[in-house]
């Protein structure tokens, strides 16, 4: 008899964490073109609001850490932003990058024909939640048809917002470890997806999320060994700065 107990993601399955950001500078538009090279299908990239309310691709709440300049999101306006090179600090071949807003992500990925999974960061400079879901929403319509979306966010009120603006949408839990009671916590929203840290996985809990319809992915992931006993127990996809090692 042939084994047919998978051991590895399927290729929908592997999505390029903050676009390829082990081999370009994160969540700008040469790491989600790279993602698109190495072969990947989707990206996952984070989300917040500047000083003006526009929504920005950047996973921290300043621009230190990945620009040439420094401040905090909520006191700086696009046209700051714009002014700032978001590549140099990862290498001179990237000067010309920038923080790129999310309008303009969605536009380039669906040019590379990339889908995203969109993280909503909640920062302490943030209104409230219905102004950053609203923003999410408004982004999203515009994006093309064949683009797919889904959304996670560590902020379960997010996905409650996005569920009430856009039911059709995989929602995404994250958490570092699962809690005993995810189940209710999932439904509570409802969500049907949890990320996990992968450290935070285990073949028990795989076989309980499985059996419930539960789809798991585990981030980040940018080893195939710390995977490789997850697939048969229920793993659904990985989330990874490197998804060309998935992908071989
Ligand atoms: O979506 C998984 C992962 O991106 C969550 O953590 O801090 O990299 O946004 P972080
Ligand atoms: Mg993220």
């Amino acid at each position: 008899m042939t084994n047919t107990l998978p051991t590895g993601p399927i290729r929908e399955e592997v999505q390029a964490h903050r676009g390829s950001s082990a081999l370009a500078p994160e969540n700008t538009i040469a790491a989600f073109r790279r993602a698109a090279e190495d072969g990947a299908k989707w990206v996952e990239l984070d989300v917040a609001l500047n000083a003006d309310g526009t929504l920005i691709v950047i996973h921290d709440d300043t621009v230190d850490r990945t620009t040439n300049g420094t401040g905090n999101l909520g006191a700086l306006s696009t046209a700051d932003i714009q002014t700032l090179g978001g590549g140099s600090w990862f290498g001179a071949e990237f000067a010309g990058e920038k923080i790129p807003t999310l309008d303009e992500v969605i536009v380039a990925l669906g040019e590379f024909g990339l889908n995203i999974n969109v993280e909503i960061k909640q920062h302490p400079h943030h209104q409230s939640v219905q102004q950053l879901t609203s923003a999410v929403a408004a982004a999203l319509a515009k994006r093309p048809a064949h683009m797919q979306i889904m959304i996670s966010s560590f902020d379960p009120d997010c996905l409650k917002g996005m569920h009430k603006l856009m039911p059709e949408l995989e929602l995404a839990m994250l958490w570092g470890r699962i809690p005993d009671d995810w189940e209710a916590l999932l439904a509570a929203i409802p969500a049907t997806t949890i990320h996990a840290h992968f450290k935070g996985l285990s073949i028990g809990l795989l076989e309980q999320t499985s059996a419930k319809g539960i789809k798991v992915r585990a981030w980040t992931s940018n080893d195939t060994v710390e995977l490789a006993s997850f697939w048969r127990a229920g793993l659904t996809g990985v989330i990874t700065d490197d998804p060309g090692i998935y992908l071989k």
